[in-house]
């Protein structure tokens, strides 16, 4: 969504749009978890994945039948097994200003009917940036250790975590019968530095940051490979144990059974306090062996906690106090265009290396051509980068006094440095693209994962990981290849992991997809903003693939006959026009359409007879998230078998399509003895005609 169309106020967006946002985001965010979670490798800023969060949150809140379960984090990785929480591993609301803090404050003696003079006691401590753990205790013995996973499920690093030196095996003096304990991982820089030479001289994978490595080193399959990874631990919390005292007193009781706490928490007794802590650390923090991303205060009494409990995914009783981001000044020696999976152009300043809050920094994104215009950057420039605890470094501004004579405004290219398309923005678009999507080198295997997917040519045989390495090995660079992989039998069955039987396989799968509808062939092109729907719309308006090809070439001339069908289509606009335009007016996509044209028959549409089709006169009601296709195409592919698309449950549903976390809705129809189906069940219906 970032770097697309101005985002709408929640509070004007209509209730499909808000739905189909909510899905959009939380599809984005999934995959951003994943990314940080599992990878450890965060694909966008801590901002940006604030700033969806916080725009889904607002959504939901207004249209609160759109809520999902909360999670935190992602859902544990295949290869450890699963280890549910005793208690769910929570995560932590954020205050930025002195005020939200006040807030923090103010909501703690509002929700406990405290009087405002009332003092509240609070434990301020560093927060660590590693990776949370949760330490399972029997009769003193430790025996199951867990990341955090999605919150509610994590997984068991037992063995890994029994190699840390910081993880007492055995309490020392009287340990309760059950004991849970919260804490951080994490590695200190000097580890983090050193750790990376060692892989940098072995050839492996070098970290981008210490929490990264702290993750990665935890997460390894081997035990032996974490035990040799320099990890520290600093226990902080409990997880599933009686509340009784404070937290100040329990965290002494951690140190007498052998964990390490950090020497940095101090108690506070009021808001200047808490804030007086918050200065000290943010102005220490590089003088820290290791990074701290801000402060978390804590209600001391947790009697207190317990009555505070928690919204959504985060504590009442907590809050993280994050620290303003780290800046340095440095100058801008080229500016470089990277072209993404799914070719917008992004800018990235290339800098003299500088270090901000202990990290060197060599480069830092630009976001794109606007930002480039306002802030007036040019190659040569001094300027000021901050770091907030960002995986992608940012340009804040430029230092004027300090621009060289001679230096010239950037021109931003209007060509993809990849593969020389033309690259076009759009209106109301933030980004410039690429579009030559189907023969960039940058986007190739986006494209061609996207061409073999299940409602394109849905090539089971080639998954995934199979094109990546098909196209690394030279085996396809266009989609066209794939109908020349016969020619190359030989050399597949040769290949790791292939034999006779599966290439064999693969061959037919090719050959039988050599006759293909028009929708379907629309679809696999991948033609921005052409999703199944509007290539079903496009269908059946063209009909086919040469009816398609000339009124959209024709559809180039503004003001055209052609162009005046196209938009005249229901459900396609100016915005969609314009991409379709552009994708025809890119040589190299003809090219790979005249190359497909020689292999392939694209068969004309054939209107669905709506009269016969399973759902014809039914009414259907979609819930919970869909997996293969939006709720919006959803409902267009329901409406064009002839079925009403409702949006509530009554005794007039036929079916109820319950995709992932279906709610309310699902036990209605359940309730009114609706037929209910999965979103599996429901292609099967919808599709049979097809087949
Ligand atoms: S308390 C419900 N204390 O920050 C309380 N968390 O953003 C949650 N963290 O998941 C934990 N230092 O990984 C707590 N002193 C500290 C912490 C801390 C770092 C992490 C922890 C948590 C995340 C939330």
């Amino acid at each position: 969504m970032s770097g697309g169309l101005r985002e709408v106020p929640v509070d004007q967006l209509m209730p499909l749009e808000a739905a189909i946002e909510a899905d959009d985001l939380a599809a984005e965010i999934a995959g951003h978890d994943i990314a940080y979670h599992q990878h450890d490798a965060p694909t966008v800023s801590d901002a940006d994945y604030d700033a969806r969060r916080r725009r889904l949150e607002a959504i939901e809140a207004r249209f609160p039948e759109l809520a999902r379960p909360a999670r935190v984090g992602a859902p544990p990785a295949a290869g450890f097994s699963k280890v549910t929480h005793a208690r769910p591993m929570l995560s932590l609301g954020n205050a930025f200003e002195a005020a939200d803090v006040e807030e923090f404050l103010a909501r703690i003696r509002r929700f406990l009917g405290l009087a405002e003079d009332q003092p509240v006691a609070i434990v301020a401590e560093p927060k660590i940036d590693g990776v949370s753990v949760s330490l399972r205790y029997q009769r003193g013995r430790f025996v199951h250790g867990a990341t955090r996973g999605d919150g509610a499920v994590g997984e068991d690093v037992t063995g890994n975590l029994k190699t840390l030196a910081e993880v007492p095996q055995r309490l020392a003096g009287k340990a309760p019968e059950i004991l849970e304990v919260r804490g951080e991982v994490y590695m200190t820089r000097d580890d983090f530095k050193a750790l990376n030479e060692r892989q940098e001289a072995a050839g492996d994978k070098v970290f981008a940051n210490p929490r990264n490595a702290a993750a990665g080193s935890l997460r390894q399959l081997d035990s032996e490979v974490t035990a040799r990874r320099p990890l520290s631990l600093f226990a902080y919390a409990q997880g599933e144990t009686a509340p009784s005292g404070n937290h100040w007193e329990f965290l002494r009781r951690l140190q007498d059974w052998g964990f390490r706490v950090s020497p940095l928490i101090r108690p506070c007794a009021n808001l200047e306090e808490m804030l007086r802590f918050h200065n000290r650390l943010a102005a220490d923090r590089s003088n820290l062996p290791y990074d701290i991303d801000g402060v978390v205060y804590k209600v001391d009494r947790l009697d207190w906690q317990e009555r505070l409990g928690q919204v959504s995914r985060a504590p009442r009783w907590a809050v993280a106090h994050k620290f303003p981001a780290e800046r340095a000044r440095t100058r801008i020696v080229d500016i470089r265009i990277q072209v993404g999976r799914t070719g917008a152009l992004t800018p990235v300043a290339a800098l003299q290396p500088v270090t901000v809050g202990g990290v060197v920094v060599s480069s830092a994104t630009l976001h794109n051509e606007d930002e480039i215009a306002r802030k007036d950057v040019r190659i040569g420039d001094t300027v000021v980068i901050q770091r907030a605890g960002d995986v992608i470094p940012q340009v804040v501004s430029v230092v004027a006094d300090k621009r060289p004579a001679d230096s010239r405004p950037f021109a931003f290219p209007d060509r993809c440095p990849e593969c020389g398309s033309l690259a076009v923005r759009e209106e109301g678009e933030a980004a410039r693209r690429c579009s030559g999507g189907l023969v960039c080198p940058a986007q190739a295997v986006e494209r061609l994962r996207h061409f073999v997917s299940r409602h394109a040519f849905d090539l089971e045989g080639l998954g995934a990981r199979n094109i990546e390495a098909f196209h690394r090995d030279g085996l396809i660079a266009t989609p066209a290849d794939i109908f020349r992989l016969p020619e190359r039998t030989a050399e597949i069955r040769e290949r790791e992991g292939w034999g006779d039987k599966s290439a064999d396989n693969l061959i037919a799968a090719i050959a039988e997809r050599g006759t293909i509808s028009l929708e379907r062939f629309i679809y696999a092109l991948g033609i921005r903003q052409v999703g199944q729907a509007t290539a079903r719309l496009l269908a059946k308006q063209y009909l086919s693939l040469d009816g398609w090809r000339r009124a959209t070439a024709a559809a180039g001339e503004a003001e055209s006959e052609a162009y005046r069908e196209l938009v005249d289509i229901d459900g396609i606009g100016p915005s969609v026009a314009a991409d379709l335009v552009a994708f025809f007016a890119e040589p190299h996509n003809r090219e790979v359409l005249d190359d497909l044209e020689g292999l392939l028959t694209v068969e004309d549409f054939r209107a669905p007879d709506a009269s016969t089709s399973p759902i014809a006169g039914r009414t259907v009601v979609f819930t919970g998230a869909l997996e293969t296709m939006s709720r919006n195409e959803a409902k267009a592919r329901a409406e064009s078998l002839g079925a009403k698309v409702a949006g509530s449950v009554s005794s007039k549903t036929d079916y109820v399509v319950a995709g992932a976390d279906a709610g309310a809705k699902a036990r209605k129809a359940a309730e009114l003895g609706i037929v209910t189906l999965s979103e599996r069940e429901w292609l099967a219906l919808i599709e049979a005609p097809e087949t």
